[in-house]
């Protein structure tokens, strides 16, 4: 079967066995099925890339619904099935008025995804409104609860992706929701952009309405042009470092990142060795942004690769600084 369908960069990949599962019976099942073969977990495959056919299982995670668990004074808890769209349980928390994900409108994959690395955008991460997750362990065939702190979450990365990597299934989140929202207008394009859309009084609507157009101007919709979002991560440097960079490159972006680091923008650092809009055969990097590597139609992972190999390669060169691949290699 063409994994093609199922890869937001669409590249075409064949795997040996594929299945869906729509609860913890039928997943049960299916493990026991797949015995010691290789298996991959698939949500809404936004964050991988596949370099070659997969000999083994791959499970999509089917896994439906949306439910408000609980509240307090301050808050709602939402709890959302791991096969749910990201986008859609946004849009569902801004029809009921539960604040708090307005500013990660419009991400791509399903929510089960959206822990395993701490998605975020636009000043929020996901940290920010998790309550708990249930996460199925793939070995010893139980479930089990994960409290925030319990997930060690940092940027762009959870416990899932280090310490148990490949040995939890997330089934649910369960998310903390604000009654009264407290808008996060931080990342100024936001401000412009609700100027723009002459708001004059804010809602979690409104934001999100703004995070959407800024995401529609500035990245490939993965329908049209296939792409992973971000395909490096922006790198985290010493400050000094960075003091010595604004020396020679006066223009370098970079935000603070707590003590004595900085996050330089790996879009800015990619666009200055030239890569920006560059395309060879099917491979290429967005012409509107940098970060992002796209698929123009029937480009192999490999080719994908390649070429993001010679861009870290080439900021090594210019600037001294490692970038490390945010999407996940299979
Ligand atoms: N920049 C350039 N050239 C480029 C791209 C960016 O000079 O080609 C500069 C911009 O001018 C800006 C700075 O870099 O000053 C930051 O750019 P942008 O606001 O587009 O955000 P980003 O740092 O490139 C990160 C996330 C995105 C997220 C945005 C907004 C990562 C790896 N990426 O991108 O997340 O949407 O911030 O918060 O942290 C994703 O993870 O897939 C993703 C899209």
């Amino acid at each position: 079967l063409s994994l093609k369908p199922y890869n937001s960069f669409a590249i075409d990949v064949k795997a040996k066995y594929f299945a869906a599962f729509e609860s913890v019976m039928v997943l049960e099942e299916l493990l026991s099925a797949a015995g010691h073969e290789q298996m991959l977990v698939l949500g809404g495959g936004s964050n991988i890339l596949f370099t070659g056919d997969f000999n083994g299982w791959v499970l999509k995670n089917e896994c439906k619904g949306i439910r408000l668990i609980d509240e307090d004074d301050n808050y709602f808890y939402v709890k959302a099935a791991a096969g749910e769209n990201w986008h859609q349980f946004v849009m569902h928390c801004i029809a009921q008025g539960y604040a708090g994900v307005e500013n990660l409108s419009l991400i791509p994959g399903n929510v089960g995804a959206s822990p395993m690395q701490n998605i975020g955008a636009y000043g929020v991460e996901i940290k920010d409104v998790f309550h708990e997750l249930e996460a199925f362990h793939r070995e010893e065939r139980k479930l089990v609860t994960f409290t925030l702190a319990d997930c060690s979450f940092g940027y762009r990365e959870s416990v899932f992706k280090n310490k148990y990597k490949d040995q939890f299934i997330i089934l649910n989140v369960t998310f903390r929701l604000r009654k009264k929202p407290v808008f996060n207008t931080s990342y100024g394009a936001i401000e412009q952009e609700l100027e723009k859309m002459g708001v004059q009084e804010r809602s979690i609507k409104a934001i999100s309405e703004a995070v959407i157009h800024i995401r529609r101007s500035k990245l490939p919709d993965p329908a049209e042009t296939g792409n992973a979002g971000s395909f490096f991560k922006n790198p985290i440097i010493p400050t000094l470092q960075f003091e010595q960079l604004q020396q020679s490159f006066p223009a370098i972006v970079g935000y603070p990142a707590g003590a004595g680091q900085t996050k330089v923008a790996a879009g800015w650092l990619i666009e200055q060795c030239g890569w920006k809009g560059y395309r060879k055969g099917d491979a290429g990097c967005h012409a509107r942004q940098a970060l992002v590597l796209v698929n123009y139609g029937n480009a192999t992972g490999a080719e994908i690769v390649q070429l993001s190999t010679d861009i870290i390669n080439s900021v090594q060169e210019e600037f001294g600084i490692h970038l490390e691949r945010e999407v996940n290699l299979v």
